[in-house]
């Protein structure tokens, strides 16, 4: 830490930026955001007056050189993650960055490597965990509330791209049109994929599922026009773990339902919990519970330790959830000893889940796991 605050730089200052991390950093009187950093001047603008940001830069990296900041906040489009992650802590920077850090789990190992030798915190945006309801249930399993677990359901479903004149964000124009590219499993699915590994406690053994492209055209947000986009807009997937325990993970963006979508289940030997963290008539998540000698569900009032001060379920989920991955990420850069949770490690995890997903699917068969990948050579 600099000063008596944690210094704060936030490239990319969109939709996201402005929703969630810039108002999390916000709440926390420990932080101060102290830069912004945009390639678009009018974006970045807005964000610096809507939030009293004095220092706006276009290229990020004038802000990597300042020993003023403490930590550079990577909220761009997907694409540039992995490189403005690398520059920073290159620069020596704590960071925190969107998912995915990069689209090969082994670049997000590389990531995660290079913070681990120079003694720097990580964290990823997998905002769901932060969740009150989520972290509550963390407990309870911890607990032994449910016993031994034996099966793990998690859904992120939203209805947010069902109608195909909604523009596509992150598309890309070269891709070939005859084979199904990743979508919703990467940019819904990582977070309940974080909670699956996060909760079973157990390695993973071995995956197997499908993806399919229910939405075939859309219009593209570059070019406005209608396009053949083939990509996976709703999936399905099984898991073994080492412990003989089950999960299943569907993810789509086109199953009606309100945002986030999440629903993360667990069923043991001595009880179940149920988290639903959907924004749905001005409550942002609930969890119900119950235990094998009283089997009808019945919800649970989440303890107030689990919120930011003042917070409740009735805030934007975006603020309330991102606040506390913000004051976790503070927590973790002020006490070295502190156990890092949802860090670049745990992100490379997630990622090569997804690359196993993936490869099930393209070659119709079970994928065992960890994946047996050959090291990539020397990343940038
Ligand atoms: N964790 C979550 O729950 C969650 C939710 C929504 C979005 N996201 C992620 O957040 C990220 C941003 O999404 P968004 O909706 O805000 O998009 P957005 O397009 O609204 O904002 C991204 C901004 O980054 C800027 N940018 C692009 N390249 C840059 C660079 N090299 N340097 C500086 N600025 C650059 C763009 O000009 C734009 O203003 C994405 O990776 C998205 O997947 C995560």
């Amino acid at each position: 830490m600099t000063a008596d605050r944690i210094a704060v730089a936030v490239v990319g200052a969109g939709r996201w930026a402005q929703m969630a991390h810039i108002p999390g950093w916000q709440r926390d009187p420990r932080a101060e955001v102290v830069a912004l950093a945009d390639v678009d001047s009018s974006v970045l603008a807005a964000a610096a007056g809507r939030f009293g940001v004095r220092r706006m830069v276009l290229d990020y990296r004038e802000l990597l050189d300042d020993p003023g900041i403490d930590v550079v906040d990577v909220v761009t489009g997907n694409q540039p993650h992995y490189q403005i992650s690398i520059d920073a802590l290159s620069a020596g920077k704590h960071v925190l960055c969107e998912k995915p850090v990069h689209t090969d789990y082994r670049m997000t190992r590389k990531a995660a490597e290079l913070a681990a030798r120079a003694g720097l915190r990580t964290k990823l945006g997998f905002t769901f965990r932060y969740a009150p309801a989520i972290r509550y249930a963390k407990e309870l399993i911890d607990s032994g509330f449910v016993g031994e677990p034996y099966i793990f359901n998690g859904f992120e479903q939203n209805s947010q791209w069902i109608d195909p004149s909604t523009p596509l964000r992150q598309f890309d124009p070269a891709a070939d049109p005859g084979e199904i590219a990743v979508s919703s499993i990467e940019g819904y699915g990582a977070p309940i994929i974080d909670i699956m590994h996060w909760w079973m406690g157990s390695d993973l053994a071995s995956v197997v599922g499908a993806m399919r492209n229910f939405v075939p055209s859309r219009i593209v947000r570059d070019t406005g026009l209608m396009t053949r986009a083939n990509i996976d807009d709703g999936d399905m997937w099984i898991a073994e773990f080492g412990s003989g325990a089950l999960a299943s993970i569907q993810s789509s963006y086109v199953t009606v339902g309100n945002y986030p979508g999440i629903e993360a289940r667990l069923y043991g030997s001595q009880g179940a919990v149920i988290v639903r963290l959907v924004d749905e008539f001005g409550c942002c998540q609930t969890i119900k519970t119950a235990r094998k000698d009283a089997v009808e569900f019945t919800e649970a009032e989440i303890p107030a330790r689990f919120f930011p001060p003042g917070g409740h379920s009735g805030e934007n989920w975006e603020f309330l959830f991102y606040s506390n991955l913000v004051t976790d990420f503070i927590d973790e850069i002020g006490d070295p000893g502190r156990v890092a949770q949802g860090d670049f490690t745990q992100g490379a995890l997630v990622q090569e889940t997804i690359n196993a997903f993936e490869e099930s699917f393209r070659r119709r068969a079970w994928v065992d796991f960890p994946l047996d990948a050959p090291v990539i050579a020397a990343a940038s």
